[in-house]
Parts: C-alpha cells; sequence; structure tokens
C-alpha cells in the first residue's frame, strides 16, 4: 500500500473511534483535543493593541530592598495559590517569580492569565517556547489600576460584553478568580498577554498535526510499549549533517568550531555521560543511559540566508533546500535571529515520509552550546541541551510530560508522568506519584538539570529509528562492539 492510502486508513479510523489495533497515534489525548476543536477557542489571540514602543517597566532586579523584593515574590505567590488547578500558569508564575526579568505587580490592579487549556493549545504552535519571554508574558497581562494600559504599554482588547474580550477567533470568557495581595487575578479562555513573537509565530502557523494531517502526513508510530532490548554489540553512528543559517556574512554567531563542539557534547549525553549536578531533593543518580547511538559529523555547512536566519521556526519551507536528499542525513539546522521565541522545533520520524525534507532538527542559537557566554545570553541553555533534546524528538520521543496525568504519556514505562513542562530544576509531583522527572531529556528543564534518558526511551528511539528511518538506520547500524571513532 502506498503510504498516502495508509495515512487515509488511519485517520478514517481515527475519527470512527477504532483505535489501538492499527495506530497509536489516535489515543494520543494532545491528538484528540485537536480533533474535538480544530478552531475557535483554544488558538483565540486577544485583540490587543500592539504600540511599537513599550514602556519601560520595573523589574525585582530593580528592587534593592530584601522585604520589599520578598513583598513583591508573595504577590506572584498568591496569585499561583488562586489559580488553584491550573498547574501550567503556577508553574510559570513560580519560573518567572525567580528569575530577575519577573515584572514588579504593584499593589492594585488586574492580573489576566491564561487557561490550562488555553496552555495545552499554546504548546501545539510554539514546540519549545524560549521561557524568558514569560517574563514579558507577565508585563503585558499585568494592567495596574486596571485600567487599559499595561504596565509594558500593550492595550486591553476591546470588551465583548460582560465576562468577554475580543480575540481574533471571536469573544473568549475572562472570570475572577480572586484577589492575591491586592491584585485581582482574572482567568482567560483565549491567550492574552502573548509576546509579538509568539503572537506572531501563532497566527502564521498551523498547529504541527494539523498541518500534517491536511498535507496528508500523521503515520502513526509502529513503536508501542513493549520492545525488546537493543543488543549491546549494535550500535547507531548517524550520518549527521549541520547547517546554520545566518542573517549575513559578517554574522559568525555560529562558527564550525562552535559546530564540532556541540557535536561532541550531543555525544557525550547519548553515551550516558551529562554531568549531574546534584540536588537537594534527589535520592539517587537520575537515569542516563548509553543510548547507543552516536552522531557522526558528515558536514558542516554555514549559508547566509536572513529569510531562514529569521523565520525558520515559522516557515519551515525556507530550509527545504538545505535538507536535500533528507533520508540519508540527520540534518540539523541552527538559526541565528529566531524572530518566533522558539528555542527548537522537530517533527517525529513517524509522522513524515524518509525523504520528506521537514525530517530535520530546527534550533535557535539561542540554545547552542556556549553561545549565551559567549553573547551574554540566558545561560540556562548554555550547556547545548537544546539539541540533545530535539534530537531526542527527532528519534520519536515526546516529552516527558505529553498527555498530561493519566492516559499513555510519551509511550515509555519508565519516565515518571507529569502534569506540564517544568522550566525549572524543581522537586514536584505534578501528576500525585513520583517526583517529576525534571532530570530527563525530554523535560523543558535548564541544562545543568538534564542528565539522560532512560531505558524505554533508548528502546523507543531504536525502535523509531528502525522502523521510521530505516534507510539512515540500516546506513548507521554497526554490529562490532566498540566500534565507534570519530
Ligand atoms: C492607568 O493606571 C495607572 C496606575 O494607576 C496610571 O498610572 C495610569 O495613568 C492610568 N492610565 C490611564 C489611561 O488612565
Ligand atoms: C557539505 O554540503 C554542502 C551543501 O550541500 C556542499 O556544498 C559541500 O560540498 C559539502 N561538504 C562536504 C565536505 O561534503
Amino acid at each position: 500500500m502506498a503510504p498516502t492510502a495508509v495515512t487515509g486508513l488511519a485517520l478514517l479510523l481515527a475519527r470512527a473511534g477504532l483505535t489501538d489495533a492499527l495506530s497509536m497515534r489516535e489515543s494520543d489525548p494532545t491528538f484528540q483535543m485537536s480533533e474535538a476543536d480544530t478552531s475557535a477557542e483554544p488558538t483565540n489571540q486577544a485583540e490587543h493593541g500592539r504600540p511599537e514602543k513599550r514602556i519601560a517597566y520595573q523589574t525585582h532586579r530593580d528592587v534593592e530592598d530584601a522585604d520589599e523584593l520578598e513583598a513583591h515574590k508573595q504577590i506572584y505567590h498568591r496569585a499561583g495559590e488562586v489559580l488553584g488547578g491550573s498547574q501550567n500558569i503556577r508553574h510559570i508564575l513560580q519560573f518567572v517569580m525567580s528569575h530577575p526579568h519577573a515584572p514588579v505587580l504593584p499593589h492594585g490592579g488586574c492580573l489576566y492569565l491564561p487557561s490550562d487549556r488555553v496552555w495545552a493549545a499554546f504548546y501545539r504552535h510554539v514546540e519549545h517556547p524560549v521561557p524568558t519571554l514569560f517574563g514579558d508574558m507577565i508585563a503585558n497581562s499585568y494592567y495596574p489600576g486596571c485600567n487599559q494600559t499595561s504596565v509594558s504599554g500593550l492595550r486591553l482588547p476591546p470588551s465583548c460584553g460582560p465576562g468577554s474580550l475580543e480575540g481574533s477567533r471571536g469573544c473568549f470568557r475572562v472570570a475572577s478568580l480572586g484577589s492575591a495581595a491586592g491584585v485581582e487575578v482574572y482567568e482567560t479562555s483565549g491567550h492574552l498577554g502573548l509576546p509579538d513573537q509568539w503572537s506572531y509565530h501563532i497566527a502564521h502557523t498551523q498547529p504541527r498535526h494539523l498541518r500534517r494531517a491536511k498535507e496528508g502526513g500523521s503515520r502513526g508510530s509502529k513503536c508501542g510499549r513493549e520492545l525488546p532490548e537493543v543488543p549491546k554489540a549494535h550500535r547507531l553512528e548517524i550520518p549527521t549533517r549541520y547547517v546554520v543559517c545566518q542573517k549575513s556574512d559578517a554574522d559568525r554567531t555560529i562558527t564550525e568550531e562552535h559546530v564540532r563542539e556541540q557535536n561532541r557534547w550531543a555525544n557525550e549525553a547519548f553515551s550516558g555521560k551529562s554531568p549531574w549536578k546534584e540536588m537537594s531533593f534527589d535520592a539517587a543518580h537520575p537515569p542516563s543511559v548509553d543510548m547507543q547511538i552516536s552522531f557522526k559529523l558528515v558536514n558542516i555547512s554555514i549559508v547566509t540566508d536572513i529569510a531562514c536566519a529569521r523565520q525558520g521556526f515559522t516557515n519551515t519551507r525556507l530550509m527545504h533546500k538545505y535538507n536535500e536528499h533528507a533520508e540519508n542525513f540527520f540534518t540539523v539546522v541552527i538559526i541565528t535571529n529566531d524572530q518566533s521565541g522558539v528555542l527548537g522545533q522537530t517533527e517525529f520520524p513517524h509522522d513524515l515520509a524518509e525523504e520528506d525534507p521537514e525530517n530535520m532538527v530546527v534550533v535557535s542559537s539561542v540554545g547552542f552550546r556556549g553561545d549565551a557566554s559567549r553573547y551574554n545570553g540566558d545561560m540556562m541553555y548554555d550547556e547545548g541541551d537544546t539539541v540533545v533534546h530535539e534530537a531526542g524528538h527527532g528519534f520519536g520521543l515526546y516529552h516527558t510530560f505529553e498527555g498530561s496525568c493519566g492516559g499513555r504519556g510519551d509511550y515509555v514505562d519508565d519516565t515518571q508522568e507529569e502534569a506540564m513542562p517544568h522550566y525549572d530544576c524543581v522537586s514536584d509531583r505534578s501528576c500525585g506519584g513520583d517526583t517529576d522527572p525534571v532530570h530527563n531529556f525530554m523535560d523543558y528543564s535548564p541544562d545543568t538539570c538534564m542528565v539522560g534518558f532512560t531505558e524505554g526511551q533508548k528502546r523507543r528511539a531504536w525502535c523509531e529509528l528502525e522502523n521510521h528511518r530505516s534507510g539512515l538506520y540500516q546506513q548507521s547500524l554497526k554490529k562490532a562492539a566498540g566500534s565507534s571513532s570519530y
């Protein structure tokens, strides 16, 4: 059967609700949700007035008095409590509060925060957000004196009648949840306060699975939970090429040497040797198996292409010309001037034909190894684990928070389920069970927190490569022990 026929069948069965036997994809909770509401509410963006010039606002960094700073943090803390069960935004508030760029929220005023349902839609568009932008988002969402202008200068959308505001796809609900130390907290059922980068990206991209369905993709993974052990003497040495899209010839944000160093780091990580910075909540060394996978660097090309360098995440077609013969390589594209507020973005191999030029890992230079220390950036991503995380997706691994609590999660049994992504290295039990897997490469925690992959993830990666990138798998497979050298 031709791939398109298989796809058509899988989709038909999914719609008819005949799940499980043929494809695992249709029972993925995220996918079900998207089938139910393909438009309207979840991607509804507030119709903000967005002036060119933003107002500079005070951040926690500007507060010198320790008691005063503590009082400001209390407002975040209380807002999190008022939000109760909304785990995503509670965690985001905690993340913003613990960083010096947190906007000061003075006493009084109104804070508008999206519901967990809205967050689920957000993550379908913005696969891996640059989390520093959450600070901007809070500033865009906080209205001193509850009037029309946010502390950052954004204007609240026009009213749509009582308890609702105007959005790009119609009115959305706004409900008061109560007061947090003098700040009135509202829950919104549309995206409110999104920074320009994310707002643009969401307005100009399809949610990824919808785009695939439209283009006849989403073939369904052949890999379930019961998978055999990887033979000890087998290794995959994957021919890997890097493409750097820079904005000008003088750019040189990423050099060949930087690429080699990043690749070396990724190989360490995949062999289970990523450093562990022990946290007070760690009872033992977190899982970090040797994946028996390495990246064999075969080509680095640095191209000057400003459209690719700026808009690669939003318009992936801009990168297709750099991914010819996609079936023969593992391709990593680095964009040096991202305008979408995304850290990395990758398709799953089971959703694409092997030769599809969408078969690539795309990362922002912001998440490239050493970039933050070279250019005074956000040290959260300095080690280079963004490439490791995205390569995990390229081998078919889901996020550890995929599907939230209950359900099938990430289709791997030995990763603890979790309700939402973690941006901080914290001990949490978001699904009520064991502690959340913040040390796993497939969460969103800072690089110093990420330590390894589990045995289940290793088996899934091997299965996905064997079944969905079989050409690359055959080229990469080495059966003698200790055959790695590059
Ligand atoms: C909105 O409220 C803030 C704080 O109370 C005040 O500084 C600002 O002038 C007000 N803006 C308008 C347009 O009323
Ligand atoms: C790397 O790829 C580029 C673009 O396809 C090509 O022009 C170049 O010759 C390749 N370099 C090597 C060393 O294979």
